[in-house]
């Protein structure tokens, strides 16, 4: 849509008044101060006014590229959280869909959307969820056996749903699994006798990491990516 229509559907500006502000120089997209008020702007692009992050009407859903050291929680005195790092726009209308380790990397979801969430994180769907693991030790072909087949962790009292485990090198693997039991990829190598030295998601269901967004980033999710959860009912 065009910059003037976005400003105007994302604050209290008419369409008048926001071409006004754009040529005022007082907007910038991804940035960069834009004056041009038919500039193409999409769900992806941030804008600002002065210093003020415009969004658009209706839910938020954002993908992060945790970094480690953060924990997935909406407030914590002592430790940063993944909210953090969005503004504060942003990061008062959102929680997360489905947490990640402190020590974890990689795709984390949130969203203002409380069904969505649920859907992304209901036993129900089985969402398959894709690890990329580093091992203390090489993968033995019957650990990876195991994995595959299922295992009864400690303190369960059912085995885990089949994994599919594509080995990358011997000390690396994508783990992908379709439940998300507490420390569950942690707790799955350690039963069969390894190690996790590493940990990164790297997709949620159809939706993988942006590789553009480095740690601590995140973007929109776009409609495509919204809409591929959907309530198997
Ligand atoms: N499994 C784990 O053990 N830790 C995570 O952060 C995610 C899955």
């Amino acid at each position: 849509m065009r910059l003037d229509q976005y400003i105007a559907n994302s604050s209290e500006l008419s369409r008048k008044d926001a071409r006004r502000v754009i040529m005022g120089g007082r907007v910038s997209v991804n940035g960069a101060r834009c004056k041009s008020a038919r500039a193409h702007v999409g769900e992806r692009d941030e804008i600002m006014l002065d210093d003020r992050l415009l969004t658009l009407p209706g839910d938020l859903y954002l993908m992060m590229n945790k970094p480690v050291g953060v924990i997935s929680a909406t407030t914590d005195s002592s430790q940063p959280t993944a909210l953090d790092l969005l503004p504060a726009d942003l990061s008062r209308h959102v929680h997360i869909a489905g947490r990640l380790d402190k020590d974890t990397t990689g795709l984390l979801l949130l969203t203002s959307d409380g069904q969505w969430s649920h859907l992304v994180t209901s036993p129900r769907r089985d969402c398959p969820k894709t690890y990329r693991v580093q091992l203390a030790e090489p993968l033995a072909p019957e650990a990876r056996g195991q994995l595959e087949h299922g295992i009864l962790l400690k303190d369960a009292s059912k085995p885990t749903l089949p994994a599919k485990v594509t080995m990358r090198s011997q000390k690396e693997i994508d783990l992908t699994i379709s439940e998300g039991r507490y420390h569950q990829v942690k707790r799955m190598l350690a039963a069969v006798g390894n190690h996790v030295e590493g940990l990164h998601r790297l997709q949620i269901g159809a939706i993988a990491l942006d590789p553009a967004l480095a740690p601590g980033q995140y973007r929109r999710l776009t409609e495509e990516e919204i809409n591929s959860v959907t309530d198997p009912a």
